[in-house]
């Protein structure tokens, strides 16, 4: 029989759409191997101001269609100090909790990894945040979702665009990462995609747009991701602006709506698999690993090198956007 008895569940850094799915299934699966299940309100905050919630199955009921996260959620800076994490693990103890599944991003696995260390607890990490940018898993909970609200958003606002002849520069979220708007933009050929992992060199942006111009294109959508290191989507058109006037343009900065919404298929599938594989993997005396999908297979990732290793865009698309806007 598993050592593992009871289990702790907790969501922390930005909220991704799925995070629902996925407590729906790490809940669902514990009761039916007969664990006692405790959710973690806002995320190791919760943990360290002993803010448990004991969770039966209906407590998971119709939040599978659900953004958000029922559990909340929280960038923990106590969490990052010793002693907040020491009194984390006093309320496990007297929680009695055996292991702990949290559902996040890079600095919820770096946490993890401390605390872990410090304390042997064993511990599953599930990928969840819209920004995808977790080496050990192809897609995280919340990127796809993401991906189509904002290609959603480009669709209309591509409408508003051809109708005054304007050029739009959006930016999507991705402070470190391009994943966001590299897939949306080639979802809604954008006419260039600026992502932090390249170099981004306004000349070159004004010649594509001025290629574009003279083969008449009377408008146009450059997707910016907030982490491009010419400075996001308005510095970036105020530089186009001051040296390239054929365009009458506008900036819209999308924010936080791509955070919310209902999760999409892919989403849901990918949250329930992984929740359901984090209770297996802890059943099974595996810990201090993030459990991924890569090619369709289940794979566990340890945290260290998780966080440690830097999961690239496919830079070809870039290219390909570019050729197939032109
Ligand atoms: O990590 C997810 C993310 O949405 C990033 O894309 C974005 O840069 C950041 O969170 C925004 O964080 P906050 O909601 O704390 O402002």
């Amino acid at each position: 029989m598993s050592s593992i008895q009871k289990i702790g569940v907790l969501t922390s850094g930005g909220d991704a759409p799925g995070m629902n799915a996925c407590i729906r299934a790490v809940v669902r699966t514990g009761l039916y191997h007969g664990l006692g299940v405790s959710g973690i309100l806002n995320g190791f905050n919760g943990l360290i101001r002993g803010e448990f919630r004991p969770m039966d199955s209906a407590s998971v009921s119709n939040i599978i269609q659900r953004g958000g996260t029922i559990l909340k959620t929280a960038r923990s800076e106590a969490f990052r100090t010793r002693k907040g994490r020491a009194t984390a693990y006093d309320n496990i103890v007297q929680q009695r909790l055996d292991a702990l599944i949290v559902i996040g991003g890079n600095g919820t696995f770096t946490g993890a990894r401390v605390f872990m260390n410090e304390f042997d607890i064993p511990m599953i990490g599930i990928p969840g945040t819209i920004d995808n940018d977790l080496f050990g898993t192809d897609n995280t909970i919340g990127y796809d979702t993401a991906v189509n609200t904002v290609m959603e958003a480009v669709d209309k606002i591509r409408d508003t665009a051809d109708s005054h002849n304007r050029l739009f520069f959006i930016e999507v979220m991705g402070r470190d990462a391009g994943f966001i708007a590299l897939r949306s933009g080639v979802a809604s050929g954008a006419e260039d995609i600026l992502v932090p992992e390249t170099t981004t060199s306004i000349d070159e942006l004004i010649d594509i747009l001025d290629r574009g111009f003279r083969k008449n294109k009377k408008s146009g959508i450059i997707i910016v991701a907030e982490g491009d290191d010419a400075g996001g989507a308005f510095e970036v058109a105020r530089k186009v602006r001051e040296r390239y006037d054929h365009y009458d343009t506008r900036v819209t900065v999308l924010g936080h709506i791509q955070r919310g919404g209902s999760p999409t298929a892919s989403d849901r599938l990918l949250a329930s698999t992984l929740g359901f594989e984090a209770v297996n993997a802890l059943r099974a005396e595996n810990k201090g690993v993030m459990v991924g999908v890569i090619n369709r297979k289940v794979v566990f990732t340890p945290f260290e090198q998780a966080i440690k290793h830097h999961k690239d865009i496919r830079r070809d698309l870039l290219e390909m956007a570019r050729i197939l806007s032109s």
